[in-house]
């Protein structure tokens, strides 16, 4: 079985990094694990244009790039979304990614799709104490699950947490998550 680990932070070894590292030495017991940085790509912002819609393709110039991040959604039987909030929101690289999956979203026909059966977690961190936001972020993630039809199965909101030396102090909350997985 296959996990796929994804960063949605731009930082590649922040706190975000420091999840995702713990996350991936839990599962690779369990899995074969791919990580990956929603940073490790470039692309431009979805247009608007619809024309997916009714083609369940993309007509932008970059259209390979996200279908590259979807191959790599395909290959994978469980998903984990690691998200900062930026704003108290996913950060925007990775809201300009949701964006560009239009054509898999599941409300129009046609529409591509990845493999049924897949499986989907989200972990959320922030600075801030109250455990709402964290909940948003979870919430963005779990739409986002639901339009390519993975099953949410599980989320984890982190509070309190600015840099990556913060991480220490939740790491068994994590491993616990991580047991569930
Ligand atoms: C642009 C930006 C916006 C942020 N907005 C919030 C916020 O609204 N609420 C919050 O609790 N933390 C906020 N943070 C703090 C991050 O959620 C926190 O530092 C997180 O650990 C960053 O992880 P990263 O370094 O892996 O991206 C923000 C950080 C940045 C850089």
């Amino acid at each position: 079985m296959k996990a796929l680990i994804i960063n949605c932070s731009p930082v590649r070894d922040g706190a975000t990094a420091e999840i995702v590292k713990l996350v991936s030495e839990q599962l690779s017991a369990r899995y074969s694990v791919k990580c990956i940085c929603i940073d490790d790509y470039s692309f431009a912002f979805c247009k608007g244009c619809r024309s997916c819609h009714s083609t369940a393709k993309c007509v932008m110039e970059d259209a390979g790039v996200i279908e590259g991040i979807m191959s790599e959604y395909d290959d994978a039987d469980i998903i984990v979304s690691v998200s900062p909030s930026y704003w108290a929101d996913v950060p925007g690289q990775f809201k300009a990614f949701i964006d560009r999956c239009t054509p898999w979203c599941n409300t129009h026909e046609p529409h591509a799709a990845i493999r049924s059966g897949k499986k989907g977690y989200a972990i959320a961190l922030r600075t801030g104490p109250n455990m709402a936001e964290c909940e948003r972020i979870i919430g963005s993630i779990e739409h986002f699950y639901g339009h390519l039809e993975i099953e949410c199965k599980g989320h984890l909101g982190l509070t309190s947490i600015e840099y990556k030396e913060n991480v220490a102090a939740r790491k068994k909350d994590i491993i616990a998550f991580c047991s569930e997985i």
